[in-house]
């Protein structure tokens, strides 16, 4: 079987695995694919005899990390065709990504999943959660006055150009955050094409004429009761914060309701009184897979980890350069990973635990207490623990 980015003559079938895969009229998938398409991104699996059998597209972004860009494949569109499947073709489809990603020196790998337990096989693992914010709109009525200044763009009509700086200076030191250079990032993953999807923007600034400091993308779900959807709050220093609060609260005679989404940890008593009254659902969100784990720990900086080195072992069927007994050494917030086949390890875990622990978003003691990281020296739980304190992962994208 081969597997390839597919030619022009085969964005037909390609197309059409996608529309009969995630139901989606061809109408309306044309303006996806007149903006967002990339032929050169596109992967398929050819039978021998050349016939498509399963299809997706990989992305090559790159991460935010406290300073350092790490590169991430994300990975969207998986679709095979109901009277193939079953077959394995998409499981060897997702082996041969694995290997293209670590040959093109990409270290991580994001998806959103269908099914949890499908990509979990090949690695990947559940690495971030969200929290959906449902507030009433009467309880930001204390914010309705704010200093600073609003500049409002109607869905279409905003200039990435005048808020990038702003998300720049905001992701660069986050963890995680997806780097937006492109217009074509900007125009196809932030602000979507598809009917019905795209977003006002709201930019505040301390004062006309001032370069921003903040801004909101935002959109109204007519159905009853009427809502407010926030998709980004960026905001660079509180008084951003405020006044962006402000400027959602002053729509309380258009919706009843403010919708969004955020990392768990974000705080939301700052902001109103009372949050009974706010409805919040935790989510499962992305998932992670290292798909090179030497390359992805020592290319990110670990400026909250203390010096010290533990021996860890690592489980990995689908990539057997994971595989195996490393040391990790952390010096002055930088790591070392080396392969260490005399030494024992004091914690070991499979590819998936460790992509958890990576993001911050499974703590090593967490992960010890549900039998998924074995072992159970202090110093070594520790060092790891206090490697990944702080912000877990999180990004807006959704592919
Ligand atoms: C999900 C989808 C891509 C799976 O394609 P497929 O060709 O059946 O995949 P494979 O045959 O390679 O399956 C690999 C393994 O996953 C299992 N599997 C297949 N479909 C599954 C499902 N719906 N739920 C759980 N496991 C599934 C297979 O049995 C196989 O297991 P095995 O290796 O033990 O035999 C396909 O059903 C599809 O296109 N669905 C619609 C679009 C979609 O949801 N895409 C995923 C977007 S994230």
């Amino acid at each position: 079987m081969e597997f390839r980015p597919i030619r022009p003559d085969e964005v037909p079938v390609w197309r059409q695995f996608q529309e009969y895969c995630f139901h989606t009229e061809p109408a309306d998938f044309d303006p996806w694919m007149a903006s967002k398409f990339q032929i050169e991104h596109t992967r398929s699996l050819f039978t021998d005899g050349g016939q498509m059998a399963a299809a997706c597209a990989n992305y090559p972004w790159q991460l935010h990390f406290e300073g350092a860009r790490l590169g991430m494949g994300a990975i969207a569109s998986v679709a095979s065709l109901p009277e193939n499947r079953r077959g394995g073709h998409v499981g060897r489809m997702m082996q041969h990504l694995i290997i293209e990603m670590k040959e093109r020196g990409i270290p991580l790998s994001a998806l959103y999943p269908f099914h949890q337990g499908f990509y979990r096989r090949y690695g990947w693992d559940v690495a971030c959660t969200w929290i959906d914010h449902e507030i009433p709109v009467e309880l930001l009525g204390h914010l309705r006055k704010y200093s600073g200044v609003i500049d409002r763009h109607l869905p279409g009509q905003a200039d990435w150009r005048e808020i990038a700086p702003v998300y720049q200076r905001w992701a660069a030191s986050r963890r995680g955050y997806v780097a937006r250079e492109t217009e074509h990032h900007w125009r196809t993953a932030v602000y979507a094409t598809l009917p019905g999807r795209n977003w006002h923007t709201a930019v505040y600034r301390p004062a006309a004429g001032a370069a921003p400091e903040g801004y909101l993308l935002y959109r109204f779900a007519n159905d009853a009761p009427r809502k407010l959807q926030v998709r980004e709050l960026v905001a660079l220093n509180p008084a951003a914060d405020r006044a962006l609060w402000g400027f959602i609260a002053n729509h309380d005679s258009q919706v009843k309701f403010v919708k969004l989404r955020q990392a768990r940890t974000w705080p939301l008593w700052h902001l109103v009184d009372h949050t009974y009254d706010v409805k919040s659902t935790m989510e499962s969100g992305w998932m992670l897979r290292l798909i090179d784990l030497k390359a992805a720990i020592e290319a990110r900086p670990w400026p909250g980890a203390p010096n010290g080195s533990l021996v860890i072992g690592v489980t990995d069927e689908q990539a057997p350069w994971n595989a195996g007994t490393w040391r990790l050494e952390f010096e002055n917030g930088r790591a070392a990973v080396n392969l260490a086949p005399a030494e024992t390890p004091s914690l070991s875990a499979s590819v998936q635990t460790w992509a958890q622990w990576y993001a911050g978003f499974v703590r090593p003691d967490q992960a010890v207490a549900t039998g998924r990281l074995s072992g159970t020296d202090a110093r070594s739980l520790a060092l790891l623990a206090g490697a990944t304190a702080g912000e877990e992962m999180f990004f807006f994208e959704f592919f």
